[in-house]
């Protein structure tokens, strides 16, 4: 399965796109969301979900990059939003986080950046509905895929085949043909699709590498 990042999408023509990406059959949107200060950067906003939620009925995953995950979790609520998740390390109370998005509705979920090891999520992966893991650091598109990534999602397929857990893993950062192969080996179920992936290839248009990629993850 593929989300692509709206992050790397053309602003300038957002609603084609959405509709060239929903068309290609893509598993979610990826909505990444950041408060200048756990990240230097910003990005997407929740307007911008309310518009692209007007026009498409393809699920949204959030990625939180901010200090205080809880100040969000109401305003992802009346968005209805299907998963949303926060940096294991910007939260005091992980539990806490993900029982305020479950009772309401959203599917919730845990992220490990590069520094963080999976003992970091272990102890909540019984209420967790999705991990993320880091393949660079958050902030921003672009950069190249750290190689210890393939290490954790391997640590984390294996205890949820061995504890019969029923969270989605998922993958965020430098993703591309290169290594989305080993990350699926690796138990990647959710690719994050950015500016390696799908937004402006050469040789395709954004149409035709979505449906490429996302067979790529099959
Ligand atoms: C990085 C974001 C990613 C980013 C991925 O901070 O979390 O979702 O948009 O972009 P690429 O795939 O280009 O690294
Ligand atoms: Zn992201």
């Amino acid at each position: 399965m593929i989300s692509p990042t709206l992050a790397c999408a053309d602003y300038l023509h957002l609603e084609n796109d959405i509709r060239d990406m929903d068309r290609a059959g893509v598993d979610f949107y990826h909505i990444d969301i950041m408060d200048g200060h756990f990240v230097p950067n910003l990005c997407l906003n929740f307007d911008m979900v309310k518009a692209i939620r007007s026009i498409s009925s393809t699920p949204m995953d959030v990625h939180l990059m901010v200090t205080n995950p809880m100040d969000y979790v109401d305003r992802l609520a009346e968005l209805q939003v299907e998963y949303a998740c926060a940096h294991v390390g910007a939260l005091p109370d992980p539990a806490a986080f993900l029982s305020a998005l479950r009772d309401r509705g959203i599917r919730p979920g845990l992220v490990l950046s590069p520094e963080d090891g999976v003992e970091r999520v272990e102890p909540y992966l019984d209420r967790a509905a999705l991990v993320l893991v880091m393949g660079v650091k958050p902030g921003f598109s672009g950069q190249r895929f750290l190689p210890e990534t393939l290490d954790k999602l391997h640590k984390l397929s294996a205890l949820k085949k061995e504890k019969d857990f029923s969270f989605l893993l998922e993958v965020d950062g430098g993703i591309g043909w290169d290594n989305i192969r080993a990350c699926t080996q690796a138990g990647a179920e959710l690719a994050v699709a950015g500016v390696f992936a799908v937004f402006g290839q050469e040789d395709m248009g954004l149409y035709e590498a979505c449906v490429r990629f996302r067979e790529e993850t099959e």
